[in-house]
């Protein structure tokens, strides 16, 4: 009796060590990983950031696609790029497909980056690090450089991808904020990194069916006004996307539905800042996640702390994003560098 208990004991340590060692590729992560890693002259980091800024220029919506694509990349099988493959004969329900995913955006500018980093130094590269750089850029451009931050390199793409697993893994924009708060501790993030990384919402466009329950809540919930404006766009055709934050809503429907908030419509789209908390507190957010924040004890006063302090918010959201491209893949998971970032070609390292 006594030998099973230390023999159980000694199993659940061994367990626990493998859960709580980081995985041999998330120990490896570097900043600069890529600095000596080409032929000279091939700055890896610098011809990302000139595509991005390029695909920004051509395509604002770019940007915003980014942000969130990291966050699904990363939450479902650590940040291996298996967001980023796309249907085959052998995986005919890849993450891609998962609803979670919908909308989801930017492959073609991952892809034209991969396309270009293979010519300029072949097979070094993976589109897990393009990705995590992409949309470290993306932040930078789309918040007038306020939200800056160095993310280590040296990750592996992964081999697998299932829609099943990403439904599983995201947040669905229904849940209640102890919902949230479960979902985002299961990758090791409190409340509050939870509440920081929402603030992504003050950029970027949602479907329709994704707020589809706000378009009926109650006025305690939602602007009454806002809920109205919403109404109307989303009754223009079936499931259109609207913007996330109606200061980027055309001046028109803006000055029909709220006309108190006209002089805040921007002529410039998707400024990435800390305006999501003060929507927040104003009920003019369209995910009931969103609204959910307001309404729990461990994430109310982060809201209101930034709304308060954009500074604060800016450095604390560089921050989980820095931690957020380092959630490794499952122990024990192959990777390699794909050729191409939508197909498994590569060799296993
Ligand atoms: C807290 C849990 C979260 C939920 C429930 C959630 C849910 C959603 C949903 C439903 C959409 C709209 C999809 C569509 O209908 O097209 C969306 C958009 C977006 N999300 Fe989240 N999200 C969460 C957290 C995050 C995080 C952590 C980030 C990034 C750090 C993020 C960044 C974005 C961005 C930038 C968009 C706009 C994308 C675009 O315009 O292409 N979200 N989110």
């Amino acid at each position: 009796m006594k030998l099973s208990v230390l023999l159980l004991c000694a199993l659940v340590a061994v367990q626990a060590a493998l859960l709580a060692a980081p995985s041999a590729q998330a120990k490896g992560l570097q900043v600069g990983y890529y600095n000596k890693k080409c032929r000279k002259g091939v700055d890896v980091e610098g011809v990302i950031m000139w595509h991005i800024k390029r695909a920004i220029k051509k395509n604002p919506r770019v940007g915003a696609a980014l942000v969130r694509l990291v966050f699904h990349d990363c939450f479902v099988r650590g940040c291996d790029g298996s967001v980023l493959l796309e249907k085959s004969a052998q995986n005919p329900h890849p993450e891609r497909e998962a609803p979670a995913n919908i909308g989801l955006a930017a492959f073609d500018v991952l892809e034209e980056i991969k396309a270009d980093l293979e010519r300029k130094c072949r097979g070094v590269v993976s589109c897990s690090d393009i990705l995590v750089y992409a949309a470290r850029d993306a932040t930078k451009i789309l918040s007038r450089g306020h939200i800056d931050y160095k993310v280590p390199g040296g990750r592996l793409d992964g081999m697998y991808s299932s829609a099943y697993e990403a439904q599983a893994e995201l947040p669905d924009s229904t849940f209640t904020a102890q919902q949230l708060i479960n979902n985002f501790a299961r990758k090791n993030f409190d409340a509050e990194e939870m509440v920081i990384l929402s603030g992504a919402h003050s950029i970027g466009m949602a479907h329709c069916s994704s707020f589809r329950g706000r378009l009926t809540a109650p006025s305690g919930e939602i602007n009454r006004d806002y809920r109205n404006l919403l109404n109307y766009k989303c009754h223009q055709s079936a499931n259109p996307a609207v913007v996330n934050n109606v200061r980027d809503e055309d001046y028109k429907t803006v000055a029909r539905f709220m006309p108190g908030f006209k002089s805040r419509v921007r002529k410039i789209r998707d400024l990435f800042d800390n305006s999501y908390y003060h929507n927040n507190r104003a009920r003019i957010v369209s995910f009931n996640s969103d609204w959910q924040l307001m309404t729990h004890k461990d994430t109310v006063e982060h809201v209101h702390e930034y709304a308060e302090n954009a500074t604060l918010w800016n450095e604390d959201f560089a921050e989980s994003m820095v931690k957020l491209s380092k959630l490794p893949m499952p122990p024990g998971s192959k990777g390699g560098i794909r050729k191409k970032c939508s197909i498994v070609s590569h060799p296993l390292y």
